[in-house]
């Protein structure tokens, strides 16, 4: 079992695609573990960004995720990292395979609406980092056996 850090960014809680994105993590069947509407302060951009510090993008990079509320959440299942990456589609929305989240509703990289994990390491870490050990929820569905397998 996998989790992913997920955010809807500034752009996506403004368009108002919270729930589109909630609605098609749902329906691929990953289960929901947290969720926090949070005003990203200046000190967790950084840390969470702390691997792109250096590049050209990366000021933009904190000012847009700083610039509005975001929708944190943590999301588990089998293959999480690879499920959840590919229902967001590639990090440029114009090589997002069609379908994707990102492909769907983006045309900028500096405006690509979502953050995933990008391995099962970062994303224990980025969970850890966005979220208090005591919100994360331990729970089951009865669907689950009908979607994973194990
Ligand atoms: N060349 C770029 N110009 C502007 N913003 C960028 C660029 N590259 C990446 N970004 C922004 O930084 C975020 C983090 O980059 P990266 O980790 O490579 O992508 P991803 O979010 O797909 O994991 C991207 O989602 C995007 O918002
Ligand atoms: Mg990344």
């Amino acid at each position: 079992m996998e989790r992913s850090l997920v955010l809807v960014k500034p752009d996506g809680v403004q368009r108002g695609l919270i729930g589109e994105v909630i609605s098609r993590l749902e329906r691929r069947g990953l289960r929901l573990v947290a969720a926090r509407f949070v005003q990203v302060s200046q000190e967790l951009a950084e840390t969470h960004y702390a691997i792109h510090k250096g590049k050209p993008f990366y000021d933009g990079l904190i000012k847009y995720i700083t610039s509005a509320p975001v929708m944190a959440m943590a999301w588990e299942g089998p293959n999480a990292i690879a499920a959840i990456r590919q229902t967001m589609g590639a990090t440029r929305p114009t090589e997002a395979a069609p379908g994707s989240i990102r492909h769907d509703y983006a045309l900028e990289v500096g405006r690509n609406l979502t953050h995933a994990s990008d391995s099962g390491e970062n994303g224990a870490k980025e969970v850890a980092l966005w979220f208090k050990a005591e919100e994360l929820v331990n729970w089951g569905r009865d669907v689950d056996r009908w979607i994973f397998e194990g």
